[in-house]
Order: C-alpha cells, then structure tokens, then sequence
C-alpha cells in the first residue's frame, strides 16, 4: 500500500468547531413538501425496504413490481423488480395531459446577446420522439446498446438522453471539458459505437470545437481496436456549421439535416424492465481507469424523484436552478432526471457563472424569478471573490438553495446564506456520490435545522455508520473520524461497474462485509471511501475522500490517472501527484515528475507536461504547478512518499523522514518549492 496522503488532514479536521444552528424560515416551512416529523419512523430500517415504494410510488409503471428489494445476487441489488417503467415517458409524456404549455427548459445561452429559450413539455415531447426515431431508424440502435454523449450545456443533450431512455438505449454522457481521448476511454469501455456531440458552444465568451475532439475520439478509439460507426453532430445554431474540422464522410451526420427527415415522427417509448440500466457515468477510482458506474431505470428514477420533491422541494411551478454540468451526475440527477420527472421548469446555463462578470447568476434568477439554486463550494467561492455584493443588485427570491459536491466552509456557507440567499433561503448541504444516484446525507429543510459546515443527518431511508479501521462502529460524538459507510441498499445505489462486477465488490462492499455468501443486505454495507465525523446532533460532517483521488471544484479526478498522462511525455521517468488547497476550487493537483538520464528541465517541458495532462484528460486536471525534480522522497522499498510531498506543497511539516531512503532531498525539494 502506498502511504495514504489525508490521514492528517482528517486529524486536522475534527479539531473544528461546532458551528451554531440555523433555522428554516417559517415562509419556506408553510409551503414545504414534506414537514412530517414522522418521516424517519416511516423511513426506518424496521420499515425497510418497502418505504421506499412511496418514492416510487411518484412514478408511472406500465407493470407495478413485484418485489421492492430483490437481495438474491447481494450485493447486486435488484429494486422494484418485476416492473416496467420507462424513464423519458415519466419525465415528458406524462405531464402533456396538464402541462403540455408550460416550460420543461429554460435555455440560457452564454451569450447575453442572445435569447433564452423556453422550451415547453410539448416541445419537448416533438424533439426527443423526432430524435429518438432517428437513433433508432438511422442509427440501428435498440434496448440495451450503449451510446456515447460528449455534449456541451445545451438542451440537445437532455433531448439526447431522453431519446436513448425512450428507447432503453444506455446513455453515457462524457462531460464536454473533457479531452477526446478521454472520451475514447469511455467509448472503449462501454463499447459505444454511436458518438453523438455538437459543433461547438460558447465558454468564456469563445467558441469551443467540441467536434474536433470527436475526431480525436474516434481516432484513438480505433486504436483500441474499437470502431466508431457514427458520429452525430448537434449544429449549436441550425444550418450554420461551426467546426474547423469537416465532417468525415460516411462516418460524420450533421444532426439537423437528419432530422429534417424525421419530422413528425414519434418513437413509442420502450417499456423496460425497472432493472435495465438506464445510463453510465464514468467517475474516478482508486486506480487509474475510470469506472462506468451503472445506474437502473426505475430505481434511479424513483430515488431522484423522491428526494427532488422531498429535499430538494421542487413543486411542480417552481422554477428550478441547478448551477451545475449534466455531464455529472449532479445534473444527471438533479438538472434533468428529477425535476423533469416532478414537472417542473429546470434551467440549462450553458456557459461560465462568471461571465461576463460575476453578476450573471443573479441577472438570471431575476429573470426567470429562479426560486432554487443548486450549486457548488466552488462556484459559490468564486463568485464571492468575484462579487461579493452582486446578489444585492438583483431582485430575485430564492426560497432554497443546495451545495454539493465538497465540504464548505462555515464562512463561504455564512456567505452563501447572507449574501446570495438574502437571509430568506433554506440550504441543505448534499453529501453523495456518482455512485450513489441521489442524496446520502442532508437535513430535510423544513425539518431540520442548518449548521454550516455539516451535511446533516442520513435523509430519510439511509442510515449511515461510521467504522473505524477494524470495523468497530465510532459512536457519535466522540469527536474520532473514521470511515463512513451506509448500512441499507436504497433505490438509487449504483448496480455495478460496468464490465467489473469484481472490482464493484471489492472496492464497495468487501471492506466492512460479515460475509461474503450472505443474502442479507444487512451484512453488505456500503463503503463509500470517504472520512467523516459524527457530531453529537447526529449530524456528518464529510472530511473527504480516503483514497487516492483528488476532489478539484467537486469533480473526482484520479491522481492515476494525472499522473499516467504526465508519462506519456518521454522524457519523464516517474510522476507523483498531490493535492494541495485552494481558496476557490478546494483542492488542486500539484505534480511532481523526476526525468530519466540525460534530461534537463526548461520551460518548454514544464509546459509540454502540463499540456499532456490537459490533453489526456481535460484542463480541469491541469497542475497548479509542475515541480521537475532530481528525485523522489522514497521508502526503502522504493516507494514515493506521496505523503511528504503532500506536506512539502502545502508548506507543512513533513513528520519524520528518517526511515526514507533518501532524507536529504525532502530539504531540497522544500527549498525548491519555497523559492
Ligand atoms: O468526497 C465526497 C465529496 O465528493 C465525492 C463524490 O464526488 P463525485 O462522485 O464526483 O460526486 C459529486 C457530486 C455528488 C464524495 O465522495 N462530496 C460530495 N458532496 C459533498 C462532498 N464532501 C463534502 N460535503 C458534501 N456535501
């Protein structure tokens, strides 16, 4: 094992404070959706699993289910077993009835030049069917094939996402920012052999050539021995072509020029047993590759209904905004799936929060009288920095606000409160996972109170547990931090990893597992490989991930997988990265890299590195720096001290050197990095 980087940081951690309770405003409580206090004894374990129906009991079923929790395949779980649902008739079809004029999405280009579009669920319906024939007539694909997403914050990519649902066609959307060649990982893994991108979009006021990054997709994807058949290209404005790259003959479709063929037509949706996988989002691991998690259809969709109306407290007319990318499974969950499936009016932001300035965010709340805002301890960082007093210079009303994705800090969250929420808003702290399909850990707003800092309790039907390394259970309030696992399965659970059931177990289940032959889900907790302490109010505080994987602005990338990018420079013998704290993003990557024989550094190979990193992965994963070193602080045994070099970033103590095999270069590399 190598030695694990954030055991001091967790030791730092519950030496923070107790921070004071704040409480829901009597406005928000009066109109809240769930303010029975009876809701954990309905959502206890001894009402476990069948409480869990009432979520999905918010959805339509062509067949109701015969079984709530199959455990037969532990710790495969089977929810809802039995039933048939389909995921885009329950987020479209369903609300035309009653709602057909009414807003699915708000559209707001980057642009301010530029209209917003309000797309209605009528509208909607007409381009997600019209879509949906045209995956199905043109492109061949049925029930559980796979196609790839690489799509940017336009509302063709929900339109792309409910049209495979349609058809129980398994979307897997690649977040835009990331590299082609990251995207022909995914397309490789989950065995894609449809690509469906767009031309370009706007970030930063500057087109993006997202196209050309398909090019480069479909060209390494072969080189993996994988061929892309067809690449389907949005048009960001109708009949006008943005790319610099031309379309590739016979393999490259200009997506609006299809669909003049396809007008009027309507693809039934598909009924699909509630077990089919209705997605894969790729997230980071404890080893270099990514893992395809696999989500299922009624499980999914009930778990993220059920806690978009009960946490998130989306009523049919709010006008909901979460601030966040759909290429995560934030906006999997919480931009489409959820509030498409309550009815309600959702907003697609396509660009930067804080272009031009830092008042944008709040110029469209005004606008669309916005009354949830979703966002991260990133984004809220940086716009405070940006802006501290914007909020005051617009007229909008939030009644609930959420974070996620990363711990927040007391004071940013006090900021958040004040500032952006005027005083008048609620806030639940979300703690989850890609893997998890929904919210773990939160207060119900209009139930419990907030304490900055803190994600609250488990939410109703998820009963954590805190282990400490022997699998002893750490009582609350003992002010000791140790590993926080979930006691139950719960219908938005991941149902594996895609092509690797094994690693699934092993990395999910095996650690606090009584036994392994067990059918009990009771002996199947869930390890979800972060720290946490639990206060003496029962509530979590997260202090982040335990393995080696490094949260920058809420995104989970692999320190493997930076550290694999960085050597495929030729002249780098060995990289090492470490994550080092930052005022906006939270944590950073800090690479150190030692050449092999005969290399010297230069500027150009500081910058040839770093670019191998943007490259490989996507710029979100470029280093804060790049430190060319003549050598590694290393074990006997030759091992990197990740953990020195952790310290020696963050301008911290670096404990006791002597047992490495060469102490005197952590002075040296201090004085490096000092300079
Ligand atoms: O370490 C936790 C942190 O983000 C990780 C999950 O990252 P990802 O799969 O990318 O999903 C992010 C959005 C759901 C967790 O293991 N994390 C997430 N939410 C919080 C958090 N840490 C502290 N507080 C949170 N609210």
């Amino acid at each position: 094992m190598e030695e694990r980087i954030d055991v001091p940081e967790a030791e730092i951690a519950v030496h923070w404070q107790e921070e004071k309770y704040y409480y829901p405003p009597t406005k928000f409580i009066t109109q809240a959706n769930l303010t029975d206090e009876e809701v954990y004894e309905r959502f206890s374990l001894d009402k476990f699993p069948e409480c869990f129906n009432e979520y999905a009991g918010l959805l339509d079923w062509y067949k109701h289910w015969e079984r709530t929790l199959d455990t037969a395949d532990a710790p495969f779980w089977g929810w809802y077993v039995g039933g048939r649902i389909n995921a885009s008739y329950n987020c479209v079809d369903r609300h035309l009835a009653k709602n057909k004029n009414k807003t699915a999405i708000h559209f707001v280009p980057e642009l301010e030049s530029e209209a917003t579009q309000h797309i209605t669920y009528q509208e909607l319906y007409v381009r997600v069917s019209e879509f949906a024939a045209l995956l199905r007539d043109f492109c061949g694909l049925k029930a559980g094939d796979r196609a790839t997403l690489h799509m940017p914050m336009v509302p063709e990519l929900p339109i792309a996402m409910l049209a495979c649902a349609r058809l129980g066609v398994i979307h897997s959307q690649v977040f835009s920012g990331f590299s082609g060649r990251a995207c022909a990982d995914r397309i490789v893994d989950s065995g894609s052999r449809v690509l469906i991108t767009m031309d370009g979009y706007y970030r930063n006021g500057a087109i993006q050539d997202q196209k050309e990054k398909a090019d480069i997709a479909a060209e390494e994807a072969a080189k993996g021995g994988h061929s892309v058949e067809k690449v389907l290209i949005w048009q960001r404005y109708p009949g006008k072509y943005l790319s610099a790259k031309p379309a590739v003959h016979g393999r490259d479709h200009i997506v609006n020029d299809l669909l003049k063929g396809y007008r009027g037509r309507r693809a039934e949706p598909v009924p699909m047993p509630a077990e089919a996988p209705l997605f894969l989002m790729y997230t980071s691991g404890t080893t270099g590759k990514p893992k395809g998690c696999q989500h299922s259809t009624g499980g999914y969709l009930a778990y993220v209904a059920g806690t978009s109306k009960y946490i998130q407290d989306i009523h049919p007319e709010d006008v909901y905004w979460c601030m966040a990318d759909i290429g995560w499974i934030t906006g999997h969950s919480y931009i489409v799936y959820g509030p498409l499936a309550l009815g309600a009016s959702t907003v697609i932001y396509e660009g930067v929060p804080t272009y031009p300035d830092a008042g944008r965010p709040w110029r469209i709340a005004e606008e669309l009288d916005v009354n949830i805002f979703h966002t991260s301890p990133t984004a809220i960082r940086a716009l405070r920095r940006a802006g501290p007093d914007e909020p005051n210079n617009y007229d909008y009303h939030f009644k609930h606000m959420t974070t996620v994705g990363e711990p927040i800090e007391p004071e940013v969250w006090r900021w958040y409160h004040n500032v952006v929420g005027k005083g008048e808003a609620v806030i639940v702290d979300t703690w989850w996972q890609t893997e998890n399909g929904g919210f773990l850990c939160s207060t119900v707003p209009a139930l419990g109170p907030m304490k900055p800092g803190s994600a609250g309790p488990g939410v109703p039907g998820i009963h954590p547990v805190i282990y400490d390394e022997d699998g002893n259970e750490i009582p609350r309030g003992s002010g000791r931090a140790g590993n926080i696992c979930i006691r139950n399965p719960w219908p938005g659970i991941f149902q594996t990893i895609w092509g690797d059931p094994d690693r699934f177990v092993a990395q999910y289940y095996a650690r606090y597992c009584k036994d392994q032959n067990s059918k009990d889900w009771r002996d199947w907790p869930y390890f979800a490989g972060d720290g946490a302490v639990q206060a003496p109010d029962g509530y979590y505080r997260i202090l982040g991930r335990i393995d080696d994987v490094i949260n920058v602005a809420g995104h989970r990338l692999g320190t493997k997988e930076i550290e694999s990018a960085a050597l495929t420079v030729p002249e780098v013998a060995e990289a090492a990265v470490v994550p080092v704290a930052d005022e906006i993003k939270g944590k950073v990557p800090d690479l150190y890299v030692a050449l092999k024989p005969g290399f010297e550094p230069s500027p150009e190979l500081h910058k040839r590195i770093s670019d191998a990193v943007v490259t490989e992965i996507s710029p979100i994963a470029r280093p804060a720096h790049v430190w060319i070193v003549p050598d590694m602080p290393k074990t006997r045994s030759g091992k990197i001290m990740r953990r020195v070099l952790a310290a020696i970033s963050s301008g911290q103590e670096a404990g006791d050197v002597s047992t490495l095999a060469n102490p005197e270069v952590v002075d040296e590399l201090r004085h490096m990095v000092a300079v």
